[in-house]
């Protein structure tokens, strides 16, 4: 079964599904975020169930779906380690397999194009698979003059990594800018134009003289990808001092929330289920303590000796929830303990746009502060 190849015409950019046919289960590699609501209607076309979406790299040229396919559908997101990719709760080795159904994804770092490039190989037993995104092309290769790209370190992962493939393995790249979808490992060792009987140094003769524009987007794009694709904040005033509000000590913006656990004034506990944060995400270094928790969003009994655990440091409380509603009753509960609590506003996701979806209108990660999917 060859994978479902997905076509975004501003960048010429390849995503792809591959699935188990039993299972259902679905891997989505190099999704655009402009085509979000077509990739989530083809899983649903054909009954998949998303485990994993995957980066090539961090690209320069798009901005990936992964953040919002993640909330959408309960994917893993996956990231090359060496991408910077942080969101990513899986940071990606070379070797590494993404199991889904009675397949699996091998992951190979094939550094040229970025440092951190990728390659992702699928023996399907009657067919094999390379998505090879960025690094090699049909009958050419990725660029490698910006980004830490490396000429030296492309000839290396063309000819030792991936022309060492089984020579009838197809390959998916990442773009085409001539309408051509796909190739195998044979017919790209022996004729691409770029590296098919060239020595190492005619391939970087030609690799440091192609004199290529600067991508358009590379300043919007990398940013926005090196956090799954949520934007930060473009302009906009941000509230860097305490508003101050009856009942509690008063509300702060994550900013400022973030300034003081970077400076140890304060904690972070995140007040949200652990079905949310396990769901949606979470703050590396923040401390859970649920107020109230599913099916029936009882209070949580074990909140205010939690919270006074986590003060007993001496130091402020911020409170995280999801849109900033439950992190004010939060924050007048640990009033009355006694406890000075603030309220970070917007919480995790913000509120829900026209569209009912979370995360476009502010919250932590809309602003770009640090958080993990799990
Ligand atoms: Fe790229």
């Amino acid at each position: 079964m060859n994978p479902i190849q997905l076509f975004e015409p501003v960048s010429c950019t390849y995503t792809y599904i591959l699935f188990d046919e039993d299972s259902r289960e679905a891997v989505l590699i190099d999704p655009v975020d402009d085509m979000l609501d077509r990739d989530v209607q083809v899983l649903r076309e054909h009954g998949l169930k998303l485990v994993w979406t995957l980066e090539t790299h961090a690209h320069a040229d798009h901005i990936t779906s992964a953040a919002r396919l993640a909330e959408l559908t309960g994917a893993q997101m996956a990231a090359p380690q060496g991408c910077n990719i942080g969101t990513a709760g899986v940071q990606l080795q070379d070797g590494q397999l993404l199991p889904f159904g009675r397949h699996q994804l091998k992951a190979l770092h094939t550094p040229g194009h970025t440092a951190g490039s990728m390659s992702f190989y699928a023996d399907m037993g009657v067919q094999r698979h390379v998505f090879t995104g960025d690094t090699l092309l049909i009958n050419g290769c990725g660029r490698t003059d910006f980004q830490s790209g490396s000429a030296q370190a492309m000839f290396h992962s063309l000819t030792q990594v991936l022309f060492a493939l089984p020579a009838d393995t197809m390959v998916w790249p990442g773009h085409d800018y001539q309408g051509r979808t796909y190739s195998s490992i044979g017919a790209e060792a022996a004729t691409n134009a770029r590296v098919a009987g060239k020595t190492q140094a005619q391939f970087e003769e030609i690799m440091n003289n192609l004199n290529l524009p600067r991508p358009k987007r590379i300043d919007e794009a990398v940013p926005a990808n090196l956090t799954s694709g949520l934007r930060h904040d473009a302009g906009g005033e941000i509230l860097m001092s305490v508003r101050e509000v009856p009942g509690y000590a008063g509300d702060v913006s994550a900013q400022l929330a973030w300034s003081w656990v970077q400076s140890g004034e304060a904690v972070l506990v995140d007040v949200r289920t652990d079905a949310e944060r396990a769901w949606v995400g979470f703050v590396p270094g923040a401390q859970p303590l649920a107020w109230k928790q599913w099916p029936d969003m009882a209070m949580n009994p074990a909140f205010d000796e939690g919270l006074r655990q986590l003060a007993a440091g001496g130091k402020k409380l911020v409170l995280l929830c999801r849109s900033g509603v439950r992190s004010v009753a939060a924050a007048q509960r640990a009033t009355e303990l006694g406890l000075e609590a603030y309220n970070i506003l917007e919480g995790f996701e913000g509120d829900p746009d026209a569209n009912a979806q979370r995360g476009k209108l502010g919250g932590w990660r809309f602003h770009g502060l640090p958080w993990r999917q799990n």
